[in-house]
C-alpha cells in the first residue's frame, strides 16, 4: 500500500476561480453587513459554506440527467429513483421533494400537532425550524460525551438515551408523535452516532410505540465512520451498515443534496401506508404530484445514480481521509477544534479560538469574516448568530450551546492544494486571534436569522455614528 490517498476520480471539466484580494474582500464582507450568505460566491476562493448541493456531478449523473423523462406523472425517472432509494434503504414509500426542508414541513405537518415535543439528538436549523413552526417543542438530547470537544469518543453524535426515556416518561407518548436521529450529528459538530446507538433509541421508541425517525442526508457518511470505529463493523460493507440503521427505522427525510451527491432533491421515506398517503396529499398541494413532488425528472435520474455513488468505499475512504487531514493539520498547528473530525466538514471551537469574546459578540462570525478577508475562504457560523434567539420582550440574547465555525467540504469538488490552503489560512487567522473583534446584529429575522441578518463591529465607525 501507498501512503497518499489520492482523489479517485479525473477531472474532465474544470470552473474557474477567481482570485481577488484581501483589500477588495475587506469592501466585500463590509458591504454584506458582514454576513457571509451575503457575498456573491465568485468573490469567494474557497467555498466551505456548506456540503449541500455543491458537490460535482459524476459522468453517470450526467448520463442519467439526459435520460431524464419529464412526464408530470408516472415518468420511468421516478420509477428509477423510487427503485433506487428502496434498494439502498428498504422503505416502502418514498415521496420525492425538491429538498430536505421541503421533506420536514410535510413530515411535521402531518405528524405534529401544536404542544408537542420532538427529541432528536440535535435539531438541524431547518428541522428546529419546521419542528417549531407547527407551534410543537425540538428538544435536543446530545449525549453527554458532546461536552467534551477534545475527548477521543468516537460517536459523540449519539443521543442520551436515558434522557429520551425520561422524556416518554413525562412528557409522554401522547406529547411525542415521532423521535429522530440525525446523522451524522450536523449541529453537533458532524460527529456520527453509533449503531449501537441507534438500536436502543429504537428500542426505546418501540417500547413506547413512538415512531422512530432518521434525518439521513449523511448516512453514508456516518456508516463509513461506524465501519471505522465502532467493533464489529470492519468487515461489513457500508451499503449493508446503511441498510441496517435503516431497519431500524420507520421512515427517513433525506437532503439527496448531501450523501447523493446532487444539486437539488431530496425525499421524505415511510414503511406506514397511512402515514404516506396523507404525506402526498400535502405534496400535491405545495410541491407537486407524488412522481416528481418538485423536482424535473432528470433530478430523479441525478439521485438514482447518487444514491449508490455516495456508497462507493473507495470515494468515502478519500472523503473522509480529507477531511481528517484538514483536522489532523488544524489540530496539529494548535488550532482549537471538534475533535474527532466527523464526515462533511471540521468544525473551529469559537470559544477557544477567542476566548476574549463573548457568546453575545458573536466570536464565530468575526472568526468567518477574518477568514473571508485573510484568504477569500468562506465558512459558517454554526453558534449563537444561527442557533441563539432574541427574546421578544426585553431583547436578550439567549446564546447558543456552542460557538462553533464550520468549514464544510462539497464533495469531489476540491484537491488536496485546495485542502493544504485552507490550513495556512486558518493558522494565519488563529495566529493573529487576540485581533478577532466583536459583532452585534443591525438587522435580522424572525426566523433562520443567521441567513439575513445583517451585523457591524462593535466601536466600528458606523456604530459609533448611531
Ligand atoms: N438535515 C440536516 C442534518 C441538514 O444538514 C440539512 C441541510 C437539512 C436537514 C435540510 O436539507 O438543505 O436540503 O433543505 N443542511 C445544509 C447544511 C443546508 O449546510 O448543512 P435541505
Amino acid at each position: 500500500m501507498f501512503k497518499t490517498i489520492i482523489e479517485p476520480f479525473r477531472i474532465k471539466e474544470v470552473e474557474p476561480i477567481r482570485l481577488s484580494t484581501p483589500e477588495e474582500r475587506t469592501d466585500l464582507i463590509s458591504e454584506a453587513g458582514f454576513n457571509v450568505f451575503a457575498l456573491r460566491s465568485e468573490n469567494v476562493i474557497i467555498d466551505l459554506l456548506t456540503d449541500s448541493g455543491t458537490g460535482a456531478m459524476s459522468s453517470a449523473q450526467w448520463a442519467g440527467i439526459m435520460r431524464g423523462d419529464e412526464s408530470y406523472a408516472g415518468s420511468p425517472s421516478f420509477y428509477r429513483f423510487q427503485d433506487a432509494v428502496r434498494d439502498v434503504m428498504g422503505f416502502e414509500h418514498v415521496i420525492p421533494t425538491h429538498q430536505g426542508r421541503a421533506a420536514e414541513r410535510i413530515l411535521f405537518s402531518v405528524m405534529c400537532k401544536a404542544g408537542d415535543v420532538v427529541p432528536n439528538n440535535s435539531h438541524f436549523d431547518t428541522t428546529r425550524a419546521n419542528v417549531e413552526f407547527r407551534g410543537a417543542k425540538a428538544l435536543d438530547l446530545p449525549c453527554e460525551e458532546l461536552a467534551d470537544p477534545d475527548s477521543d469518543f468516537p460517536f459523540k453524535g449519539n443521543m442520551d438515551v436515558g434522557l429520551l426515556e425520561q422524556t416518554l416518561a413525562e412528557p409522554g407518548r401522547a406529547r411525542v408523535p415521532l423521535a429522530m436521529l440525525t446523522v451524522t450529528n450536523n449541529s453537533g459538530g458532524g460527529q456520527p452516532v453509533s449503531m449501537a446507538n441507534a438500536r436502543a433509541v429504537a428500542e426505546v421508541c418501540r417500547r413506547h410505540d413512538v415512531p422512530f425517525y432518521l434525518d439521513a442526508c449523511r448516512i453514508a457518511e456516518n456508516a463509513y465512520l461506524i465501519k471505522q470505529r465502532e467493533t464489529g463493523y470492519a468487515h461489513k460493507s457500508v451499503a449493508r451498515i446503511v441498510r441496517e440503521m435503516c431497519d431500524l427505522a420507520d421512515g427517513c427525510t433525506m437532503s439527496a443534496k448531501k450523501d447523493a451527491i446532487v444539486n437539488i432533491g431530496g425525499f421524505l421515506a415511510t414503511r406506514d401506508s397511512a402515514v404516506a398517503r396523507q404525506e402526498k396529499d400535502l405534496l400535491i398541494l405545495t410541491e407537486g404530484f407524488p412522481t416528481y413532488g418538485g423536482l424535473a425528472g432528470r433530478d430523479l435520474e441525478a439521485i438514482a445514480v447518487g444514491m449508490y455513488e455516495g456508497l462507493d468505499e473507495d470515494y468515502l475512504h478519500y472523503r473522509i481521509t480529507s477531511t481528517r487531514y484538514l483536522g489532523d493539520h488544524l489540530r496539529r498547528a494548535g488550532v482549537p477544534i471538534m475533535w474527532p473530525p466527523g464526515g462533511h466538514a471540521i468544525y473551529l471551537d469559537a470559544r477557544r479560538f477567542a476566548p476574549h469574546l463573548a457568546p453575545s459578540d458573536f466570536p464565530g462570525v468575526s472568526m468567518t469574516v477574518e477568514l473571508y478577508t485573510v484568504g477569500g475562504v468562506r465558512g459558517v457560523e454554526i453558534g449563537s448568530l444561527m442557533l441563539g434567539s432574541r427574546d421578544a420582550e426585553t431583547g436578550e440574547e439567549k446564546p447558543a450551546a456552542r460557538e462553533l465555525v464550520r468549514l464544510a467540504i462539497p464533495r469531489r469538488v476540491y484537491t488536496q492544494s485546495h485542502i493544504d490552503y485552507v490550513i495556512e489560512v486558518v493558522t494565519r487567522v488563529h495566529e493573529h486571534r487576540e485581533e478577532l473583534r466583536a459583532y452585534r446584529i443591525v438587522e435580522q429575522a424572525p426566523f433562520l436569522r443567521h441567513f439575513s441578518a445583517r451585523l457591524e463591529p462593535v466601536g466600528s465607525a458606523s456604530a459609533s455614528a448611531r
